[in-house]
């Protein structure tokens, strides 16, 4: 018997990248899926291979995705959990970006989380409780260079999931947040597969290596079960370890052990 038998998910940006990689291993132990994302055609076909239902949406648009969430739920006739996963990202200085630059980054990455929330709690109260499970970022805790908009907007959703956890937890609703490190999406097949720009990345890395979709989607599936049934409010950061790397007293101690 599967970790979900029974449950009814939704999952944003589900086309491709982690939200593929999560909605089938949601399928794989035994959820009901609906898919949203702004690519139907990838969308559709990859629907089709699940046995999910497909709703086109704008993330960014919020009377559309909630039409969604609403169709969706419809279609699954209920929902327990969502997955708050679409996300896009650029990369230049902090000055660089223009007003609708950094719109986009935090309607895409933020405000489509809040929308989100706010369209599913109904949904998830009528089910007598469920789960919402953010895709935020190790960026939300660590900024990385050229990202400030991504890196303010994923730090805003980590807060957003702590004032939902706060809200709802007597609903029966947990929250938690998803913070990956850098994971192969097949975007960046062109970093992963060339030693020069991927060795810094894993020497970065306590582990050793980049990560891969599916661990992230093993840990939403962790904090959709039952498993997690006392966890909310919490980022699990799933980044080999990277965050550990390079403390300020660092260089310091390398030196006195010889290394
Ligand atoms: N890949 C990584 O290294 C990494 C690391 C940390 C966090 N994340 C986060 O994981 C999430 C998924 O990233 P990914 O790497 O799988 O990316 P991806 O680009 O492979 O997939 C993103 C999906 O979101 C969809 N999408 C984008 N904008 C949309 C919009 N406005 N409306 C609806 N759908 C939209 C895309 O069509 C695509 O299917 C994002 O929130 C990202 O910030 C990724």
């Amino acid at each position: 018997m599967g970790l979900l038998e029974g449950h009814q998910v939704i999952v944003t940006g589900a086309s491709r990248g982690i939200g593929a990689a999560t909605a089938r291993r949601f399928v794989d132990e035994g959820a009901a899926v609906a898919l949203i994302d702004i690519d139907a055609d990838r969308g559709k076909r990859l629907a089709e291979d699940l046995d999910a239902t497909f709703h086109q949406a704008d993330v960014t648009d919020s009377a559309a995705l909630t039409d969604a969430i609403d169709a969706a739920t419809g279609a699954m006739g209920g929902l327990t959990d969502l997955f708050n996963n679409a996300g896009v990202g650029n990369v230049m200085d902090l000055d660089a970006y223009d007003d609708a630059e950094w719109h986009r980054l935090i309607d895409t990455n933020l405000t489509s989380v809040f929308t989100g929330m706010r369209a599913a709690v109904p949904h998830l109260r009528a089910a007598g409780g469920g789960s919402i499970v953010t895709n935020a970022s190790q960026n939300g805790l660590r900024p990385t260079r050229g990202e400030a908009p991504y890196s303010a907007a994923k730090a805003a959703a980590i807060a957003l999931t702590r004032s939902g956890a706060l809200e709802y937890g007597r609903d029966g609703i947990r929250v938690n947040a998803v913070l990956p490190g850098f994971i192969r999406t097949g975007l960046n097949d062109f970093i992963c597969d060339d030693p020069e720009l991927a060795g810094p990345i894993e020497a970065g890395t306590p582990l050793g290596r980049i990560g891969h979709p599916d661990e992230v989607a093993d840990v939403v599936v962790f904090l959709c079960s039952d498993l997690a049934r006392y966890v909310t409010g919490h980022s699990v950061v799933i980044d080999g370890g990277s965050l550990l790397v390079n403390a300020q007293v660092d260089p310091l101690l390398r030196g006195f052990l010889g290394q």
